[in-house]
């Protein structure tokens, strides 16, 4: 069942959304050369702290830490640890929260420091690739019209999209009905309707598509050991333009300048 929010559950849930994301902004600016990922999720611990809210994550299937940070070949659910971030490294940010009973939930990928070309255009094409998918959130469509504008963006530009994970449905829950996945799958798929909020999170990986497990049962890795970027964004379905309800000024995109 697609829970479609009302003008109140939205009064309610954008504040939540913007908390996700300004607890984001803050992380990726804490983020440089040396610090271990340990220090990231304490530093986002505080955060979310500061600003009234919870993780959604913590506890979530007995996920042990605040946000996912994933690491260069890591996907998602890179868990915090010793590891330290080094210059050149790409980590991929993942943050949910609770706050006023709704979870907003979003993601980016940044360089520590600076990165490789390819590095660069594999997150620039994964940021792209969400933006092509949003833009296709529109009233009268269907999830599968996100999800065919997201892959056909990203293979046009010679990267390959996860499967094994999708976006969702957000709301009280942080994984509701519909998926949202970002390729053509062939199954029937829902019409997009006013009021219905989805998290769009495109996984990309440089190389092939295939992931793997880790044997600490929740990083997700590229199975060829290529880089792997991840930008996620809550959005609204109105009766007209979708509405980025995890926006920020912040994030650093030449977005604009394309
Ligand atoms: N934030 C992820 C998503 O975008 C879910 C993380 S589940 C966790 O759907 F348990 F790993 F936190
Ligand atoms: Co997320
Ligand atoms: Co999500």
């Amino acid at each position: 069942m697609i829970i479609l929010k009302s003008e109140r559950d939205l009064e309610a849930m954008r504040p939540a959304c913007a908390v996700a994301t300004t607890v984001l902004d803050d992380i990726a600016a804490f983020i440089q050369p040396g610090v271990t990922t340990r220090q990231v999720d304490d530093f986002a611990a505080s955060r979310i702290k500061h600003y009234g809210a919870k993780s959604a994550f913590l506890g979530y299937r007995k996920y042990p830490c605040q946000i996912c940070i994933s690491v260069n070949e890591q996907v998602v659910h890179g868990l915090a640890g010793s590891r330290v971030l080094n210059f050149g490294d790409i980590v991929s940010l993942d943050v949910g929260v609770v706050h006023n009973g709704f979870i907003g939930d979003t993601a980016r990928t940044v360089a520590v420091g600076g990165c490789s070309v390819v590095a660069q255009k594999l997150m620039d094409v994964t940021e792209r690739a969400l933006h092509e998918g949003i833009a296709k959130a529109l009233p009268g469509g269907r999830v599968v019209d996100i999800s065919r504008a997201i892959q056909g963006f990203v293979e046009e530009n010679g990267f390959s999209v996860v499967r094994e994970f999708v976006g969702h449905g957000v709301g009280r829950s942080m994984h509701e009905e519909p998926q949202v996945p970002n390729f053509v799958d062939g199954k029937s798929s829902p019409k997009l309707r006013p009021g219905m909020t989805i998290a769009i999170e495109p996984m990309v990986n440089s190389g092939l598509a295939d992931v793997k497990i880790l044997n600490d049962g929740w990083t997700v890795v590229t199975r060829d050991g290529s880089l792997s970027a991840h930008f996620e964004h809550t959005v609204l379905i109105t009766e007209s333009e979708p509405e980025i309800l995890t926006w920020s000024e912040k994030i650093p995109s030449k977005l604009k300048a394309l």
